[in-house]
C-alpha cells in the first residue's frame, strides 16, 4: 500500500538566535509551501531507497553515511517504530525554499517520519515526531534550539522555550493577521550564522546576554499582542526585534533594504526572520494592501514573496 504525508514550512516571528540561549521565541507554520514524502512498495529484497526529487539525488539506506540527514531520519524512525527495513521507495519533494529560514530541512524530515509511521500502521504523536526530527536537526545545525521541529510537527503557532514541556507551546492568536515573507535570494546556512553568533557571544558574553534578554522581553510582549490581536503593537515589536538582530550582527544590507522598503510602503512592522545574513524577511501588513506591498518588495529586490495568514488552529 502507498502512503503520502506532508509538512509545512515555517517562519520565526520573534526571538531567533536568543532562543538558542534559553530565551522564548514565536514561530508559525507556513502552509503555502510544503514538503511531501510518498512511500511506494518496491520489489522484495530491494531495500529502502530515498529519492530526493528536488536535489535529483537517490540514496540507498543500506550504504548511506550515518550523517546523511534523510537516511538518519529514516533510521531513527524505524528504530522508534521497532520495525525492520521495508522494501520501499520513498520520494521526497518540497516547495519550501532551501537555506532561507523556512524550515525546509525540518519539514522534509517531518514528512518522512509521518509517512513511515503511517506506512507501519503506528501513527506517532506530534510530540514524538518532533523529538525524532530534533535528532535530525542536530545533524543539520549542530546546536538547534528545537523551534523548527516543534512548530512544523505541531503545525500551529508556538511560543517556544528550549527544553520546556511541549504542552506549553500552544499560542493563542486573538485575531488573524497577514504576513509577507520576502526572500533576499541569498542562501544562508543556519549552522554558519549560529556559529558566528556563538563566537561573538564567547568574546562579549555580557553584551550578548543583555541583547538576548531584550529580545526575550520583546517576545513576551509580542505573545500578549498576539493574544489580544493588537497588530499595531505587534508591528512595532517586529521593528524593535529587527534592530536588536542588527546589533547581534545577523542582518545584511539586502535584508535591511527589504525591511526599509516594507516600512516605507506602509507595513505595520518588518524584520529579518530565521538565522539572517541572507534568507527571508517578514512584514506585517494590512490584508487589503498585501498585493501592492508584494510588488514594492519585488521592486526592492525580493527574489520571491509569499503571503500567509496567521490564525488560530483548532
Ligand atoms: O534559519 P532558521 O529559520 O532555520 O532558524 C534559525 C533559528 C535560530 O534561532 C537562529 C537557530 C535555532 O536553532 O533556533
Amino acid at each position: 500500500m502507498s502512503v503520502i504525508a506532508s509538512a509545512p514550512g515555517k517562519v520565526i516571528l520573534f526571538g531567533e538566535h536568543a532562543v538558542v540561549y534559553g530565551r522564548p521565541a514565536i514561530a508559525v507554520p507556513v502552509t503555502q509551501v510544503r514538503a511531501t514524502a510518498a512511500i511506494d512498495p518496491a520489489p522484495p529484497d530491494s531495500g529502502l531507497t530515498i529519492v530526493a526529487s528536488n536535489l535529483k539525488k537517490s540514496i540507498a539506506l543500506s550504504s548511506a553515511p550515518e550523517d546523511e540527514p534523510l537516511a538518519a531520519a529514516t533510521r531513527f524512525t524505524l528504530d522508534r517504530l521497532a520495525i525492520p527495513v521495508p522494501d520501499v521507495i520513498i520520494t521526497i519533494h518540497s516547495t519550501i525554499p532551501i537555506a532561507s529560514g523556512m524550515g525546509s530541512g525540518a519539514a522534509v524530515s517531518t514528512a518522512l517520519v509521518c509517512a513511515l509511521a503511517s506506512f507501519s500502521g503506528s501513527p506517532l504523536s506530534a510530540q514524538e515526531i518532533s523529538a525524532l526530527v530534533f535528532e535530525v536537526e542536530k545533524i543539520h545545525h549542530g546546536t538547534p534550539s528545537g523551534i523548527d521541529n516543534t512548530v512544523i510537527a505541531h503545525e500551529q503557532p508556538v511560543y517556544f522555550v528550549r527544553q520546556q514541556l511541549p504542552k506549553k507551546v500552544r499560542l493563542t492568536v486573538g485575531a488573524p493577521f497577514t504576513l509577507l515573507i520576502a526572500d533576499t535570494g541569498q542562501s544562508s546556512p543556519t549552522k554558519r550564522v549560529v556559529g558566528r553568533v556563538r563566537q561573538a557571544w564567547q568574546r562579549q558574553k555580557a553584551r550578548y546576554e543583555v541583547l538576548f534578554d531584550q529580545i526575550g522581553d520583546i517576545v513576551d510582549e509580542a505573545r500578549r499582542a498576539m493574544e489580544t490581536g493588537d497588530s499595531k503593537a505587534l508591528g512595532s515589536l517586529m521593528d524593535e526585534n529587527h534592530d536588536l538582530l542588527i546589533e547581534l550582527g545577523v542582518s545584511s544590507s539586502k535584508l535591511n533594504k527589504l525591511v526599509d522598503a516594507a516600512r516605507a510602503a506602509g507595513a505595520l512592522g518588518a524584520k529579518l526572520s530565521g538565522a539572517g545574513q541572507g534568507g527571508n524577511m517578514i512584514a506585517l501588513v494590512e490584508e487589503e494592501f498585501a498585493d501592492e506591498m508584494t510588488e514594492e518588495l519585488k521592486e526592492a529586490g525580493a527574489a520571491r514573496v509569499i503571503c500567509t495568514r496567521v490564525q488560530q488552529q483548532n
